[in-house]
């Protein structure tokens, strides 16, 4: 089935269960379109549904596979264009502003809510401003993701005969050898457009540092994509890509944790939903597993802020599913269950600051300390390959550059940094 039909599918399938189709003692039923279907995003996104449900409201799931999340938001275009858009929806960064000043995004509904929970004082300006649109909350934030991470598995590691987790890339290419050496694969990745840029971010912050990163992937400054620094990034991408999982082309990233997982591959280099799949194989980390920023990036935080935005609707049943959702999302008990299951850590500040009490493990304690730190020393950084950088024609332009570049045996990484630089100005 081409691409086209298959859209065609889903907004047809949409169309037939409309909002009005819930139980006759609902409150109101609300469609939450999201990309969380792996196991453990699915545990995480479950404790939400499991919530709204107890309160009275209907969850219509509309879940559309796919991590990162561009067939969800492809699906979620053609709903607004055909006049279906869901009540909620996943959504982030700068086009949360892009879909507000369609004028599709609610910006009354939740105003109540917000103000009778304090959500200014409970969340960081950065992350308030993300889902406020000319000062209105029009998406709730639901938690925070690192990207810059390196998953390992140490038995593996051990087997391999590597005795340090690396901490520059001349380490972690050395591990790779070793991995390679012993029959494992180094380096599990599914040749994914945004896996492959969520790769290519972490090499840019190791190699160009917070300032590097910052000038090339969120000023956009057309010196710094085309540089010498830029080039020595691709170079060193290249040679990343030499211990990527030979049998990974298009392959999902979860598919691709459950290597590590189950000892077939030494490390993977995602943000930490992967932790989620960890979590769901009852692994435990600091001990099955190990987080470590990636190497040479310790000082930095990619953050990655998941957000349920709110569109209008013209029933009042949904409307107040909507200010369920955004209520429970920000509560104290919802923050920590869902984090827990989906690997990231809260938005709420009071939460940040207390992650051991609250029962978070080392990895999320880590992730929590330094990105109070980082906050404070400019380390904290929005993710190009998440959404939180640009808007998602930018974006499209690096993924394009980016995995050409990484799956062309001839391709030249300078010549590659002008690509960026041309097809970074074009798409802007
Ligand atoms: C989202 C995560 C999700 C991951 C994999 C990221 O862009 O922020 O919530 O788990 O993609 O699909």
């Amino acid at each position: 089935m081409n691409k086209l039909s298959r859209l065609a599918l889903v907004v047809s399938f949409a169309s037939l269960f409309p909002l009005s189709a819930m139980a006759a003692d609902s409150k109101g039923s609300v469609e939450v379109v999201h990309w969380w279907t792996s196991g453990g995003e699915k545990a995480a996104v479950d404790v939400l549904k499991a919530q709204v449900e107890k309160d009275g409201f209907t969850w219509k799931d509309g879940a559309v596979a796919g991590g990162g999340g561009s067939t969800a938001m492809t699906v979620l275009k053609s709903r607004a264009v055909a006049g279906n858009p869901p009540g909620v929806a996943q959504i982030k960064g700068p086009d949360i502003q892009e879909w507000a000043s369609t004028g599709l995004l609610d910006t009354d509904v939740l105003k109540d809510v917000a103000k009778s929970e304090k959500w200014d004082s409970l969340l960081d300006k950065k992350v308030s401003d993300t889902v406020k649109y000319d000062g209105d909350y029009v998406a709730v934030p639901v938690n925070i993701h690192r990207v810059n991470w390196l998953w390992i598995n140490p038995e593996v590691f051990k087997k391999a005969g590597i005795t340090k987790n690396p901490t520059t890339l001349e380490e972690f290419y050395a591990a790779g050898d070793k991995l390679k050496a012993a029959g494992f694969i180094p380096l599990a990745h599914g040749g994914q457009p945004w896996q492959d840029s969520t790769v290519f971010e972490a090499v840019v912050l190791s190699v160009m540092g917070v300032d590097g990163y910052k000038k090339a992937l969120v000023d956009l400054d057309n010196a710094a994509l085309t540089g010498p620094e830029m080039v020595k990034a691709l170079t060193e991408l290249k040679k990343v890509a030499t211990y990527m999982d030979a049998d990974g082309k298009g392959q999902d990233w979860n598919l691709e944790a459950a290597k590590v997982i189950n000892g077939k591959a030494g490390m993977q280099i995602m943000g930490d939903w992967a932790k989620s799949e960890w979590t769901a194989a009852k692994k435990v980390a600091g001990k099955d597993y190990e987080c470590v920023a990636f190497p040479g990036t310790d000082k930095a935080f990619t953050y990655n802020i998941d957000s349920l935005a709110v569109f209008k609707q013209k029933d009042a049943g949904t409307a107040a599913g909507q200010q369920d959702i955004a209520k429970v999302v920000l509560g104290e008990n919802f923050q920590k269950v869902f984090s827990i299951n989906k690997g990231s850590i809260p938005v709420r500040n009071d939460m940040l600051n207390n992650m051991e009490q609250l029962g978070f493990d080392s990895c999320a304690q880590t992730a929590a300390k330094d990105f109070l730190a980082d906050a404070k020393s400019g380390g904290l950084q929005p993710s190009m390959a998440h959404n939180m950088a640009t808007t998602l024609a930018v974006q499209g332009a690096f993924f394009d550059v980016v995995t050409n570049y990484i799956n062309d045996p001839k391709a030249d990484p300078a010549d590659t940094a002008k690509k960026l630089g041309a097809a970074v100005k074009s798409s802007k």
